[in-house]
């Protein structure tokens, strides 16, 4: 079994060079590794909670999104998808806040942090916390549960927020599970061995502190111009330097193989000048940005290329979703009418409303149909077929033949064969669902 590593960007701000560092080029890294599934998605409903200027949430989304593909994330291996695009994340959410003791939310470090500040300003303790902010756990909650991650790479801030989601988790599990537990309890996984780079100032580097070093932004001159800004002592050239405190060092390190770093090092302990090391660092990080930075230029120019990469994550994802979603919202008891009452009795009245076959024709032309649930959910995608007739002649059969017959299982996944050719795909979870919607149709 794989193990599936989740992990949200929150999409409010361009990245740095410390982002890169810290976050992005670990992520990209872990997310090749044998035995991992990667998930990573633009936390875009998070991003409102902070900011509520349009412009910059709709070029953070673009920009982040260019800057992980630019450096390297390959969308064919990596679930790469935007929250937003996963409707079944804030029902998720709401279904989770539900079951959320209130109490539980107002011990939440971020939360708390606001409060402690209206205090000291001596104002109302909740003035300007939103409902968002607040409640802003169970969203991730929701992030991690509805795709049962294994793993959630995160900074240690947000240690809080997965053991959080852990007890939400425990909760409703225990609440709706009855002895089978719908979600996986996620454990946090803290990066210790990554780069955290000194900023400008030498403090660490962060959009708060203003002392960051561009990524792509201004290009290779906005690059160059803030590596001359870095702080260093006055020693003069030919002096020996401190490279151990010296951040120019700490910065060089952090993007050198470790023979590369030594020579640095010992450049600067002979006297090396603060500029010559600023110049050998600004080298050094222009070649590796440089063939990343084009490829974020292209992509940011052809945002629909973007858009296409994330579609196709979402979609990859919803395949997950949806079914644990429609297993959700029967066990809590959201079902269609029709499964608490005389389902037969209701099905008809309800013409219309009822399980259907849908015949289409697909992009390149070929035929397919879905099977829609009576609450139009989609439970079954065929594939495709040369003609129609091939198609209705097989819908045909589906009603007519029982589908324990044609339908076998494996990992999760029903394969529906007839005279040994496949004719669709869909989860085991989806199964019941399936089986309901063609029996429903079979007594019209
Ligand atoms: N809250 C996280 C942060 O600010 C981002 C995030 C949102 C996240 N949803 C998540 C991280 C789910 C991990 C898993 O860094």
């Amino acid at each position: 079994m794989n193990t599936r590593v989740l992990t949200g960007i929150t999409t409010s701000g361009t990245p740095h060079l410390g982002n890169y560092a810290g976050a992005i080029r670990p992520s990209v890294q872990a997310s090749a590794q044998p035995g991992v599934d990667a998930f990573y998605f633009l936390a875009d409903y998070h991003a409102l909670i902070k900011c509520d200027d349009p412009q910059r949430i709709a070029r953070s989304r673009l920009e982040i999104a260019a800057t992980w593909l630019a450096a390297g994330l390959d969308p064919e291996t990596v679930t790469f998808y935007r929250q937003s695009d996963i409707p079944e994340i804030p029902e998720l959410c709401w279904m989770l806040t539900c079951v959320t003791p209130k109490g539980l939310m107002n011990r939440a470090h971020a939360y708390k942090a606001s409060v402690d500040q209206n205090v000291a300003r001596d104002v109302e303790p909740d003035d300007g916390v939103t409902m968002g902010l607040f409640s802003y756990p169970v969203l991730m909650a929701a992030d991690i549960l509805l795709f049962n991650a294994n793993k959630v790479p995160v900074g240690r801030d947000q240690i809080q927020h997965l053991e959080m989601a852990r007890d939400i988790a425990q909760r409703f599990n225990h609440l709706y599970g009855g002895g089978q537990d719908f979600f996986v309890l996620p454990e946090v996984q803290i990066e210790d061995d990554v780069a955290t780079l000194p900023g400008l100032d030498g403090r660490k580097m962060s959009k708060s502190y203003d002392n960051t070093i561009p990524l792509f932004e201004g290009g290779a001159k906005a690059l160059r111009a803030s590596v001359m800004r870095i702080v260093t002592d006055s020693r003069q050239p030919g002096e020996p330097k401190d490279a151990e405190n010296a951040h120019l060092y700490t910065l060089y390190r952090a993007f050198a193989t470790p023979q590369a770093s030594g020579e640095f090092r010992r450049q600067l302990e002979e006297g090396m000048s603060w500029g010559d090391a600023k110049n050998m660092l600004y080298a050094h990080l222009e070649d590796i940005l440089a063939p990343m930075r084009e490829r974020y230029l292209d992509l940011t120019a052809h945002p629909d290329r973007i858009e296409d990469i994330l579609q196709a994550g979402a979609q990859k994802a919803r395949k997950l979703s949806r079914p644990l979603m429609a297993q959700l919202r029967e066990a809590v008891g959201l079902r269609a009418a029709a499964s608490t009452t005389n389902r037969n009795a209701v099905a008809k009245v309800n013409k219309g409303k009822s399980a259907r076959f849908i015949s289409f024709r697909d992009e390149t032309g070929q035929f397919r149909f879905r099977l829609m649930a009576a609450d139009g959910q989609e439970l079954l995608l065929s594939e495709p077929f040369a003609d129609p007739k091939a198609a209705g002649n097989v819908i045909g059969l589906l009603k007519q033949q029982p589908l324990n017959d044609l339908a076998t299982e494996e990992k999760g996944i029903v394969s529906v064969k007839v005279d040994g050719m496949l004719i669709s795909q869909f989860e085991t979870a989806l199964l019941p669902l399936v089986r309901d919607a063609i029996a429903e149709m079979a007594q019209d």
